[in-house]
């Protein structure tokens, strides 16, 4: 039997190119789904990065004009150390070849052609879906975010879909954020060659505009999102961010599958960005890293509760509760090291908060993934007091180096981490600490816990060991899409 063979579409993929935890599910998920005997090749955008990565590459395909240049797909193996990629990308210049962010440019706003940058991925895959070109024909195509959200569109409505619309493959998407929909002016709609009859409810319209990831909600074969408990939230009004009555009615359509991590990126053992490796067994290793970590974020020197927080600093992300615990968590001798960028109110007041707590709490902007990894090997504990969160990634990452994860109850942290409850440390199954609500009294109150929890060493090196010991991997969840991708296509055989 051939494995069966999958089009992953993604607008950012680790290691080449990455803002956040999207890349490293599509960097990582392919390696994953081989020995499930799928097959996955991906296509993103030629952002310079890619077409570096892709130097000597061949061109599979030509476009005199595709959305307003020359282009061309090119194909290849990324052969970065996390292992092989094999890639399709759309060499654009006039779409991709720009510095810096995939989304934003210099100023920080959107570049104001991303539904064109979008749209020609989406339009790239379709064609591809269809077996047109690259000499190859997928049985799925797998969109990612409101990035590929137009792909079942093109399937669809495309101008290579003919009356019938040709051969399609099964499709699926992927939720990895309700938040980012990707709306643009129905004006549009002509420059993405998209016929007008795609402009209905059941079609890319969404209050009058053109939806991107709407479209793809409409029209995917399956709708998956990152975790149980975000697909069930956002089928709800307070978390449906207004595509709830959508995903409601699509809900026999709509999985959700957990996230894993890369255990091979991801291992304490190995990690080249940690003065001291370690395992399970060698937590005292931990030590050094921290004394590293207090070293980099300009903290003194403590036997007092290290936390770290690493990641977007937006409103999602609940960084004004951290905010407002930290004269207390400064109080209980606790210090707190935070990396990331964002929000420029939000990096003011962290950038205050560490004058005013000079040598207790440190603060590094920017974006390093060098020293995400330190932080992850040596602080004791990691805090992720989102308001919404659909699956979260450093908890899990926090999992696997026995830095002990501190949640909001939200989404997939809830579904990740077992809360260090009276029951659960009696029966030894607990790996961190949930609060709910997501307030800062809560937070406050849950840190209290985690610091009577820190103080006794025994228990404190339990949550560190059961962390350690959790199935933070891909294998579950690859079997699960693996399942998914054959289980839609013996849907169809029986259409
Ligand atoms: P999201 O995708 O919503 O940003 P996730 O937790 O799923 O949240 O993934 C975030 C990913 O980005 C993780 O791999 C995290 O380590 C990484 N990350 C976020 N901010 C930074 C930063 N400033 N420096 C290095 N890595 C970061
Ligand atoms: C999104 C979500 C995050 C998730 C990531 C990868 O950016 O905010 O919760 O882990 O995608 O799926």
């Amino acid at each position: 039997m051939s494995a069966l063979k999958v089009l992953s579409v993604a607008s950012e993929v680790f290691p080449l190119v990455k803002t956040g935890g999207l890349a490293d599910v599509a960097g990582a998920l392919p390696a994953a789904l081989a020995p499930n005997d799928v097959a996955v090749k991906t296509l993103m955008p030629g952002y310079p990065a890619v077409m570096k990565a892709l130097a000597g590459g061949e061109a599979l395909h030509r476009w005199p004009d595709l959305f307003g240049g020359p282009a061309s797909l090119v194909g290849g193996t990324s052969a970065q150390d996390a292992g092989k990629l094999d890639l399709l990308a759309i060499d654009a210049p006039h779409l991709y070849d720009r510095p810096g962010n995939p989304y934003l440019d210099i100023t920080g706003k959107d570049w104001s052609d991303n539904a064109l940058r979008f749209g020609a991925l989406a339009y790239v895959a379709a064609e591809i879906g269809r077996g047109r070109i690259a000499g190859y024909a997928p049985d799925v195509v797998h969109a990612h975010d409101w990035q590929a959200g137009l792909v079942p569109a093109y399937l669809r409505f495309g101008p290579e879909a003919g009356p019938e619309g040709g051969r399609r493959p099964a499709t699926v998407i992927t939720i990895h954020n309700l938040a980012f929909q990707g709306q643009f002016p129905a004006g549009l709609l002509e420059t993405l060659k998209l016929p007008t009859r795609a402009f209905t409810i059941e079609g890319v319209e969404y209050y009058g505009q053109i939806g991107f990831l709407k479209a793809g909600l409409v029209l995917a074969d399956h709708i998956t999102t990152v975790s149980p408990t975000y697909a069930i939230e956002i089928q709800g009004s307070e978390m449906g961010m207004g595509l709830d009555g959508l995903l409601r009615h699509r809900a026999h359509a709509l999985t959700g599958i957990l996230n894993g991590i890369d255990t091979t990126v991801w291992d304490p053992a190995t990690d080249a960005s940690l003065p001291a490796p370690y395992s399970a067994r060698k937590l005292e290793a931990r030590k050094t890293n921290a004394a590293a970590i207090r070293e980099r974020f300009g903290l003194a020197p403590s036997e007092g509760m290290l936390l770290v927080l690493i990641g977007r600093l937006t409103w999602q992300k609940g960084i004004d509760l951290l905010l407002r615990v930290i004269p207390r968590l400064v109080g209980e001798g606790a210090q707190v090291a935070i990396l990331g960028s964002g929000d420029a109110g939000l990096q003011a007041e962290l950038v205050a908060s560490a004058t005013r707590h000079k040598g207790q709490v440190g603060v590094v902007l920017g974006y390093d993934e060098g020293v995400s990894h330190l932080m992850q090997g040596g602080a004791d504990a990691i805090l992720i007091p989102s308001r919404f969160e659909p699956c979260g990634l450093t908890q899990l990452y926090g999992l696997r180096y026995g830095t002990v994860p501190i949640v909001a109850r939200t989404g997939g942290l809830s579904d990740t981490i077992i809360d260090a409850n009276d029951a659960a440390l009696a029966a030894g199954v607990a790996t961190g600490f949930q609060f709910a609500p997501v307030t800062a009294e809560s937070l406050a109150a849950t840190l209290n816990r985690a610091l009577r929890c820190f103080r006794e060493p025994a228990v404190w090196r339990m949550l560190q060991k059961r962390g350690m010991a959790a199935d933070v991997s891909w294998q579950r969840p690859a079997a699960q899409y693996a399942a998914l991708y054959r289980a839609l296509l013996a849907a169809r055989g029986t259409e």
